[in-house]
């Protein structure tokens, strides 16, 4: 079978040692083709937490301002598209529909053609304005999904709660994977 196409755009929010995680762990499954793309503002923050060469994670890298770049079409075919870490600001743009960067560009593509649009937010404490873009993206059809580890898992190590992560991640594009833990009940009773 071809590998997927799977589009992995990081913004210039904190946390991007949790990108090269998450990154780390997609490039685990065979199947997969990643397109990465990197904000100019991810760049600096990149920079800022010291994570280097997580272009070199991408099967294929293309340039966040190049608007005439294949992902900047509908037609491109792919299972979906993660945007880790969401800015606030990148945010707003997917939520209002302005496609002024290739990021804002895929995911309004995304968006239209009904494929996953996962958005992993990343700001604290929330103002309305923030939490008015979530709905409004939420309702245009993206999943909002914030990195909020589950502590039930006894881990409190980032590389093991990014690797659970991104097993979830994964779940919103169908994709089978043996990254996460799967809660079984508390007493489970056994099938035949
Ligand atoms: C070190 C650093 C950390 C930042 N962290 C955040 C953050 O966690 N969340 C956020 O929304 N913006 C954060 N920002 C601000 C964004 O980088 C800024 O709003 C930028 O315009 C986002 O652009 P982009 O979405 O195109 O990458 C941070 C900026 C810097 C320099």
């Amino acid at each position: 079978m071809p590998a997927q196409r799977l589009l992995f755009a990081v913004s210039g929010a904190s946390g991007m040692p949790l990108a090269a995680y998450v990154l780390e762990n997609l490039r685990t499954l065979a199947e997969l083709e990643i397109h990465l793309l990197i904000s100019n503002m991810a760049r600096t923050v990149l920079a800022s937490e010291g994570v280097s060469n997580l272009e070199n994670l991408a099967h294929v890298l293309h340039a966040a301002d190049d608007l005439a770049a294949a992902p900047a079409s509908g037609s491109w075919q792919s299972l979906g598209m993660i945007v880790c870490p969401c800015s606030m600001a990148s945010l707003a743009a997917i939520a209002t529909g302005l496609g002024h960067n290739l990021i804002h560009r895929a995911a309004d593509c995304m968006l239209k053609e009904r494929r996953p649009l996962v958005l992993v937010p990343r700001e604290t404490p929330l103002n309305r304005v923030h939490l008015t873009n979530m709905l409004a993206a939420h309702d245009a059809g993206a999943i909002l999904m914030p990195f909020m580890p589950a502590f039930y898992t006894g881990s409190s190590d980032l590389k093991l709660l990014a690797r659970e992560f991104t097993g979830r991640l994964l779940d919103q594009f169908g994709v089978q994977h043996s990254l996460c833990t799967r809660w079984q009940g508390k007493h489970p009773v056994n099938s035949l």
